[in-house]
């Protein structure tokens, strides 16, 4: 976040794209937003407050900006939630439903909605110079917010002390609200507890581990039941860090571990460098140590993701920034600037016997509306074939499972111009050699704007029974990747040209079988 700002261009009157809009990602509609906030399911609707210029269309004047879905993809945008005012700009934070009125904001039959945000204090502030906590609350289902009287609520009279995320934690003995936030420039998540929301006492810290080469910001931490086993319940705390991601820039990463309600203890497994990559000094071992990190999404542009509270059937479901701090002032979009991912559901599988996160994306249920390309399987040997156009122009969905023969590359080039003449397309390829699927965008269209933009990414995918299967999401200016059911994950922002919208499956070097292949399209 601080880094970010330091050269921002001037706006000069960009024509509008309305070409880049996302289909079923969510965008404010002329202003600028960056991390989600206060993620809460109440009263049949997902809330989605996020960080948000309500004056422009680069980072500054933070401000909570609101929108609300029946189903996760469809969004409607509100009025500013939270608004900066002269003393304090409003960065990130949580929300959570008081149902036990224990702050005292609603009552038992009408509980408040609470959200916890850091203020930022300005220099007309007597908190000038730190990041605190506050309360704002919602007594009319999260539409109108009210700031806390009593703010701020904790001060640990830091300058990078923020990102609350605040959950009921039901232990034992007893119930308490335990919220975790960051010390961002030490790489710790550090740990409070609270009866009433208003009054929080510290319980302990956790880092520097694994990546800690950035600042360590938006934390999350919440049980999941292994492969479904109620007996058999691990923590998950989420540390998201810029720069120094596995593929450059601002990243999430994951530690799977135990909480007792005062502590979180990661795994040894989750371990790869337990005081963090920078005591390992030596740059090859960091660099290892790095690929080894357990990461949310292996691609570009996935950051801050946190869970949403109160979700419905105890699911665990997030939402990421769409962005990366390294060039995120700068996409070529107009009036609006970046977007927010799909949102995930979470899982907890076990993979080689250790529990790993997998992602699946909340869609809509495809039983009848998938393009089927082909019934029964078919072999493919050197040769590269155009998806259904039914699907162009829309939000795709593009569901493969693919039987590896002798190819030694196989995958998709997606949103390619017909004749090639614009740009080649985005490239998503296999190498069966080595394993990796790696998502190159260096010839997907727009790439100028910014020198850290045109990027390659991968990651490592182990065939199940010979068989890759891909759930890939397309959208007008973005690709989502789900490998082998949501165990690994890229996301990258593209920006094609105006007339590339096809995608094709490419098979080089050799043979190999198409089990099932749909494409889907999404408004
Ligand atoms: C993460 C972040 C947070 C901060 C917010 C400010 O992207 O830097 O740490 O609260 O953005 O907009």
């Amino acid at each position: 976040m601080s880094s970010s700002l330091d050269a921002v261009r001037p706006e000069t009157a960009p024509a509008a794209t309305p070409w880049f809009r996302p289909a079923i990602h969510f965008t404010a509609a002329d202003t600028w937003l960056n991390d989600p906030n206060g993620l809460v399911f109440h009263n049949g609707l997902y809330h989605l407050f996020f960080q948000n210029n309500p004056y422009g269309n680069v980072w500054g004047n933070m401000s909570w900006g609101h929108a609300t879905s029946p189903d996760l993809l469809h969004w409607t945008e509100h009025p500013v939630a939270i608004a900066c005012d002269s003393t304090e700009d409003i960065f990130s934070g949580s929300v959570v439903v008081d149902h036990g009125n224990t702050s005292g904001f609603g009552s038992a039959a009408a509980p408040a909605l609470v959200a916890v945000y850091t203020s930022a204090f300005k220099d007309t502030s007597a908190h000038s110079g730190t990041q605190a906590q506050s309360l704002a609350y919602s007594t009319d289902g999260g539409m109108t917010w009210r700031k806390y009287s009593g703010n701020p609520v904790l001060t640990r009279h830091s300058a990078h002390f923020r990102d609350p995320k605040v959950f009921l934690y039901e232990g034992d003995a007893c119930t308490y609200w335990v919220m975790a936030a960051v010390e961002a420039q030490q790489q710790k998540v550090v740990f409070y507890r609270s009866e009433d929301l208003k009054s929080w006492d510290f319980l302990s810290d956790f880092g520097p581990a694994n990546a800690d080469e950035g600042e360590w910001e938006c934390p999350d931490l919440f049980p999941l039941e292994v492969d479904g086993d109620p007996d058999n319940v691990k923590w998950v705390l989420i540390v998201n860090v810029n720069p120094g991601a596995v593929a450059g820039g601002s990243g999430g990463q994951y530690f799977v571990g135990a909480f007792d309600g005062v502590s979180f203890v990661a795994d040894a497994d989750s371990l790869v460098a337990p005081s963090g990559l920078a005591s390992l000094r030596d740059p090859s071992a960091q660099a290892a140590a790095l690929q080894q990190s357990l990461w949310l999404d292996w691609g570009r542009d996935c950051y801050a993701s946190v869970s949403f509270s109160n979700a419905p059937d105890g699911r665990r479901i997030i939402i990421g920034w769409m962005n990366n701090w390294d060039y995120a002032n700068h996409l070529p979009t107009s009036p609006w600037r970046s977007s927010m991912t799909l949102a995930r559901e979470l899982r907890l599988s076990n993979d080689s016997g250790v529990p790993r996160l997998v992602q699946q994306p909340v869609l809509p249920a495809f039983q009848d509306r998938g393009l089927p390309w082909t019934e029964g399987s078919l072999e493919l040997a050197d040769s590269s074939v155009k998806l259904p156009d039914a699907a162009s122009g829309r939000a795709q969905v593009i569901e493969a499972e693919i039987l590896l023969g002798t190819a030694e590359r196989l995958g998709f080039t997606l949103l390619e111009s017909s004749d090639h003449s614009l740009a080649l397309g985005t490239v998503l390829r296999y190498d069966t050699a080595t394993a990796r699927l790696t998502l190159d965008r260096t010839q997907s269209g727009d790439t100028g704007f910014h020198a850290k933009f045109a990027s390659v990414e991968s990651v490592q995918v182990a065939p199940v029974d010979g068989v890759l299967k891909l759930l890939v999401v397309v959208d007008h200016a973005s690709v989502e990747v789900f490998a082998q059911d949501g165990t690994a994950v890229l996301t990258d922002l593209v920006f094609p040209h105006p007339g590339q919208t096809s995608n094709r499956l490419v098979v080089e070097g050799g043979t190999a079988t198409v089990l099932k292949l749909t494409v889907s399209a999404l408004a």
